[in-house]
């Protein structure tokens, strides 16, 4: 079934279920603009097959980024070089969407000292992440502009469709959250209240992009942590989004407190789905039941038969994969032939003193250095190297973007 073509409720087909998820590129230079290297990426990607490329998150705005090596949209300065990225990336026969998002409060201090946010809750790692501001009102509806802005303009820039980031604790996650939304206005205490600026943004987007383009939307199962965003809510959600006539629900989970989109280890997840290689495809199945919108579930997928097992199910109709895509030049196209099986990643143990560095910076090494310059992975790889390359490209990029941006 990886292989068949699937028409979403837009009109627009995607030729086969096999989608590279969101990665960040953080490779743009102080402009935010998409450059050579984004171009060699993308060409690589495309020429992969994978039935929908989801761009790296773009940001609407740029005092709020989760990497200083971020591309942002919010004008149409360099228009000329997105058109440039999507004619690369649509080469073959895959689609390309703009992942769209505002970091809120995990925007790293080296970005902005005090980022926005819901309510004024800093995330624990202090040292790392500024004390946000809550957004005014105002605030809420220029920020409801912003991504109006940033969706036409991706339309100018001749991307198929949109994804709202609304998953992994950036701001719209921020704001469905009860931990990080204590607001008591008209945008928080209820769940109606929390999903309201997701729901504003959502139909923005629509009227910008019209009913032909693809309009899906990234959200968390849960952010499994304990009083946050739960399986309940999350369903909840899902309900809304389908009555706004989302082409595409994808399914993830966590935020940088609870990295369980990178970590199969979340609390209070069925056992069943521990063993199993998808970890959010049980909520998955539960949604299924529910709601009728096409389904993209991403985190741990490895193996062809287990994806074809989980297309069989019914529970999904589209296979979310990220991290395989930066082990291999030909992973798509190794893939879908069914030439590889199964992928093998690196074992990168979070450390006590960098937590998740080794790897965010593993796979960050990966693109920068490796695929975006036209090489193969290099996948012998040190977690000291990993970390230091992180740190140092990030400290590089910050420096960049308050000298020259
Ligand atoms: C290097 C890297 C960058 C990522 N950047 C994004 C991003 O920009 N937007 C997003 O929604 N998810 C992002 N993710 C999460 C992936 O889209 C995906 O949800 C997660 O890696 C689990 O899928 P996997 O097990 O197939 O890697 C990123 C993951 C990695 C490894």
């Amino acid at each position: 079934m990886l292989e068949k073509s699937y028409t979403l409720p837009c009109g627009q087909t995607l030729t086969n279920r096999l989608v590279k998820a969101a990665m960040t590129e953080r490779i743009a230079g102080a402009n935010h603009n998409p450059n050579r290297y984004h171009f060699k990426l993308y060409e690589t990607w495309a020429r992969g097959g994978a039935g929908l490329l989801l761009s790296g998150n773009i940001m609407v705005d740029r005092n709020s980024m989760e990497s200083a090596g971020n591309v942002v949209l919010e004008d149409d300065r360099a228009m000329d070089k997105f058109q440039e990225w999507t004619r690369i990336a649509t080469a073959g026969d895959s689609q390309f969407w703009a992942q769209i998002n505002h970091s809120g409060r995990q925007t790293s201090r080296l970005v902005n000292m005090r980022p926005v946010s819901a309510s004024p809750v800093q995330l624990h790692e202090k040292g790392l992440y500024g004390k946000p501001r809550a957004l005014t009102e105002k605030g809420i509806q220029d920020m409801i502009q912003k991504y109006r802005t940033t969706a036409r303009l991706c339309m100018e820039a001749g991307f198929q469709g949109i994804q709202v980031h609304a998953a992994h604790g950036y701001l719209l996650s921020q704001f469905l959250s009860p931990i990080t939304n204590r607001r008591e206005d008209d945008w928080g205490g209820s769940l109606e209240n929390r999903a309201r600026l997701l729901l504003e943004i959502v139909r923005a987007v629509r009227s910008e992009i019209g009913p032909r383009k693809a309009l899906s939307v990234k959200l968390n199962s849960a952010d499994f942590q304990k009083g946050g965003f739960d399986q309940d809510e999350s369903e909840q959600v899902a309900g809304m989004l389908e009555k706004e006539g989302i082409d595409l629900l994808e399914i993830s989970g966590g935020n940088y407190e609870s990295p369980s989109f990178l970590l199969n280890d979340q609390n209070g997840v069925r056992e069943s789905t521990k063993k199993r290689e998808a970890y959010f495809l049980d909520f998955a199945g539960r949604l299924r039941t529910k709601i009728k919108t096409p389904l993209m579930i991403t985190g741990g997928f490895r193996s062809r038969s287990f994806c074809e097992e989980a297309l069989a199910s019914g529970d999904t109709d589209f296979i979310g994969i990220a991290r395989p895509f930066l082990v291999s030049t030909n992973f798509a196209a190794d893939f879908l032939s069914g030439k590889l099986e199964q992928v093998e990643l690196p074992q990168l143990k979070p450390s006590p003193a960098f937590g998740l560095m080794s790897e965010g910076g593993w796979y960050a090494y990966q693109i920068s250095k490796r695929l975006s310059r036209g090489k193969e992975p290099k996948m012998n790889l040190g977690a000291f190297h990993a970390v230091s390359h992180i740190l140092w490209h990030e400290t590089k990029k910050s420096m960049a973007h308050r000298l020259l941006g």
